[in-house]
């Protein structure tokens, strides 16, 4: 038990002024408050002694502890004014911004030379008056062959070709040509129509220098009445000068599609042909097949329709000399800044 006299409530204090000077952090401070005033400190120790004392003892030695732990208290208080002063310019320190540093900048993104093309062609169509339509990725059977008079055993049905999606018998697949657009259309807008469709299409071949198994197409379908074979010719002539430039011209060879009749194969001569001016196959054509009309509910009688289709891809390979597909299918910035804004 120790002895409650001023040297030893002194040297009490003493002590514990020594450990609040220590503390270096308003947590230490905490810290040490709590051992130099707690139940189990010196002062509180020789404070439980003042109830032994007799009587007219105990006033004095009352005032003694107490004057001790009001010295401690203030000391206590003024540390930590102290600390808490040091922690708030620390901070202001380390937070502090430089207002005229030079921001670091991102690197700019760039548009896909395919997205930009399509964007392009649709331009041509618009100002021509035609109106852009779209149609589901995944598709029913029924749009994608069926109505488009493909015999049931007709070879683009195939497995290799096609990919089905489980289960088989719900007739779904990923559409491997834009041209089931043609039927949506014909069945969803009014006559006359003129509608282009710019969309991602699906077979199964390998990615390879000339191949991806996903790829664009664009559609271009007119149904209206009178159209010939000439109007086809006008219209794709004219697309082919805005994209190949003035002395483009187009040839159509005979050829075979089951939801064109006739159909046929169309080149494009292209002036500005890597290693010089020479005709490249660009697409498909014809006048849509009488039967595709009925699918579609539209009196062959009365209306006739002309339609095309070409790849996006190849259109890009030849018209911009890309020559490996790996490179639009990857999309590095690197590759798609090279075609700047516009192409
Ligand atoms: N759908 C055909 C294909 O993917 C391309 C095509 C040919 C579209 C002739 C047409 C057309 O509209 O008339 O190979």
């Amino acid at each position: 038990m120790p002895e409650l006299n001023p040297t030893t409530v002194q040297a009490a204090l003493d002590a514990a002024l020594e450990q609040v000077a220590a503390a270096q952090t308003a947590a230490e401070l905490r810290a040490a408050k709590a051992q130099v005033v707690g139940e189990a400190s010196e002062i509180s120790k020789l404070n439980a002694e003042i109830k032994n004392l007799p009587g007219d003892k105990k006033a004095e030695a009352g005032k003694l502890v107490g004057g001790a732990r009001g010295q401690l208290n203030a000391a206590f208080e003024a540390k930590l004014a102290d600390l808490g002063k040091i922690e708030r310019d620390q901070k202001l320190a380390e937070e502090a911004l430089d207002m005229t540093a030079v921001a670091g900048t991102l690197p700019r993104g760039a548009r896909h030379p395919l997205s930009l093309l399509m964007d392009q062609i649709g331009d041509v169509f618009v100002g021509m008056g035609w109106e852009i339509a779209d149609g589901p990725e995944l598709e029913n059977e029924w749009f994608n062959f069926d109505a488009l008079n493909f015999h049931p055993d007709h070879p683009a049905r195939a497995m290799q070709d096609t990919f089905f999606v489980a289960p088989v018998e719900n007739h779904l697949l990923l559409r491997t040509h834009t041209s089931p657009v043609q039927v949506r259309s014909m069945l969803e807008r009014e006559l006359p129509l003129y509608v282009l469709c710019p969309g991602r299409v699906f077979r199964t071949d390998e990615l390879d220098a000339t191949h991806t198994p996903v790829f664009h197409q664009v559609e271009g379908l007119a149904v209206d009445k009178g159209l010939t074979m000439a109007d086809l010719r006008g219209t794709l002539e004219h697309f082919a000068r805005v994209m190949f430039g003035p002395e483009a011209k187009i040839r159509l060879r005979p050829s075979f599609f089951p939801f064109t009749e006739p159909s046929a194969e169309l080149d494009v001569w292209h002036p500005g042909a890597k290693g010089g001016p020479r005709w490249v196959e660009w697409g498909g054509c014809g006048m849509v097949n009488p039967n595709v009309l009925l699918a579609a509910g539209i009196d062959p009688e009365q209306y006739s329709g002309f339609a095309f289709g070409m790849g996006i891809e190849r259109t890009l390979m030849f018209r911009n000399g890309v020559t490996d597909m790996h490179d639009m299918v990857e999309a590095d910035v690197r590759f798609s800044k090279q075609f700047g804004s516009v192409i």
